[in-house]
């Protein structure tokens, strides 16, 4: 090799191969190492022509760093936790002053932080950037969330504008996000609100199946539909009507969907759990969520699952005609536009506390413009987002009210009705139900926690607030 690499990329997972690719596709040369050799030289086997002599292997991690333009600019795409840990151990010491690591993983924004700290007092920079998209986004373009060493972001800044996705308005979805771990905690929060969507996509999914009888060429035309509707167009509802018209590979019937051969548990990585412990430390309502990685942790719940040979249901649901079911179907995308808005609202507000409490000065409009592509959450939605959170505030109060008179109108009724229903056909709607209770328990001026207050006093003299004078008082209640 005559020239040094623009970066280099360490971990060639599949997000990692598609990444590196998507850099050289742009015209940026980068060197590749991986820890299994073989696996370098077969993805320079694999990919190496594809974008001309950009991409170059190395076997051994000296000859991939001093392969590299300084100051260099490594990105690790290793899986979270301790292999990033010793991937840094293991690389810092063969690095010069200035030099870059950017970590890409799925990382804890908490172990990001430490990170850029221990490399600072090395002269070493540390960027923590979430990356959304799965494999497609990594390599035709993903949404970019990088946090940490502004500095450092300045100088790798032209390759990520390059590589990202692009916004509605076709600027690139990436942008410097604030200092430390707030790269990784607006990915984590992607991630969070990612799980309520599924989830209440899956919970749709339940109620058009066993309550509408709809049938898996049903659904996918179903879901298709309400991927025209401007405030649910989305990827994940594209990608969730294509899921029913997948036939299934491994039968020989021709009606065999795959979607019924798959089980009925999920798993998940960490980064909803994380979700739900930092907005429960910070003091944030995000009951979609929560309810999301819950209904993950009860589908993997095997075991206690088999109480379905003992417990018994007593639906009273009726059989549903054909205008019936006609209204399910308007129903359910009423109750699924108002419960998706609510879910972006608790993934903004989880932002917007964590900013206060961690000074990063988050920009909220930035965020939810650089998820507009690329990303697994992006939806025609967002538009509404991005202006309802700048800086024009006539755009803004235009936005809140055509929002808050969606959420007043005959859509609401209709989600009620759509929730009743799905209880009275014992389908559990663990998440429908979440986002409806987070609109009531604002939309009420007064909630039952008096009750609480009372409560406290009364068994351990905590003290209770009165609605008519300041202090803290105490009764004896017995
Ligand atoms: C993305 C995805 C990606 C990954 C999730 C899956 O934005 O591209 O979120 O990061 O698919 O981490 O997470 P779970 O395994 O926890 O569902």
């Amino acid at each position: 090799m005559k020239d040094k690499s623009a970066i280099g990329l360490i971990g060639l997972a599949t997000m990692g191969a598609n990444l590196a690719r998507n850099i050289a596709n742009k015209g940026f040369s980068i060197s590749v190492f991986n820890r299994t050799t073989e696996k370098t030289d077969k993805f320079i086997k694999d990919f190496g022509k594809e974008s001309g002599d950009k991409l170059h292997g190395s076997k051994t991690l000296k000859e991939f760093v001093a392969s590299l333009e300084t100051p260099r600019k490594i990105i690790l795409l290793v899986k979270a936790g301790k292999p990033v840990d010793d991937m840094i151990t293991e690389l810092s010491p063969l690095l010069d002053k200035n030099d870059i690591i950017i970590d890409c993983g799925n990382s804890h924004f908490k172990d990001t932080e430490r990170r850029q700290k221990e490399l600072a007092t090395r002269n070493l920079h540390f960027i923590g950037c979430g990356i959304s998209g799965g494999e497609e986004g990594a390599l035709h373009g993903p949404s970019l969330m990088p946090g940490g060493d502004k500095s450092a972001w300045e100088k790798i800044r032209p390759i990520f504008e390059k590589i990202a996705a692009k916004d509605f308005g076709g600027k690139p979805c990436v942008v410097h996000l604030g200092d430390f771990g707030s790269g990784h905690f607006v990915k984590m929060v992607h991630n969070g609100i990612e799980y309520a969507i599924m989830q209440l996509l899956a919970e749709s999914y339940d109620i058009l199946k066993n309550l509408g009888k709809f049938s898996n060429p049903e659904l996918a035309k179903i879901f298709s539909g309400y991927n025209k509707n401007p405030n649910l167009k989305s990827f994940l509802i594209e990608i969730t009507a294509k899921i029913f018209a997948k036939k299934d590979p491994e039968s020989s019937k021709k009606d065999a969907y795959l979607i019924d051969f798959i089980k009925d548990s999920a798993g998940q990585k960490g980064t909803g759990k994380w979700t739900t412990e930092i907005a429960h430390d910070l003091g944030v309502f995000i009951p979609t969520i929560n309810a999301a990685v819950d209904a993950r942790i009860v589908s993997g719940d095997t075991k206690g699952r088999q109480m379905c040979k003992v417990l018994k249901l007593t639906p009273t649901a009726k059989k549903l005609t054909s205008s019936g079911k006609k209204n399910l179907i308007t129903q359910l995308e009423n109750a699924l536009e108002l419960s998706i808005i609510l879910c972006y609202e608790q993934g903004v507000g989880l932002l917007t506390q964590s900013s206060k409490e961690y000074n990063w000065n988050l920009d909220l409009a930035e965020i939810t413009r650089i998820w507009q592509g690329g990303c697994i959450i992006r939806s025609t939605y967002l538009k509404n987002l991005t202006i309802g959170l700048g800086k024009d505030k006539t755009a803004a109060t235009k936005i809140f009210k055509k929002i808050t008179n969606l959420f007043a109108g005959p859509k609401q009724k209709s989600w009620r009705r759509l929730l009743t229903l799905s209880l009275e056909s014992a389908i559990p709607i663990p998440a429908f139900s979440a986002s409806l209770n987070f609109y009531d328990s604002y939309a009420k001026a007064h909630l039952p926690q008096n009750l609480i207050q009372a409560q406290r006093d009364f068994f351990g003299a905590h003290g209770y607030e009165r609605t008519d004078k300041k202090g803290s008082f105490h009764t004896e209640w017995d």
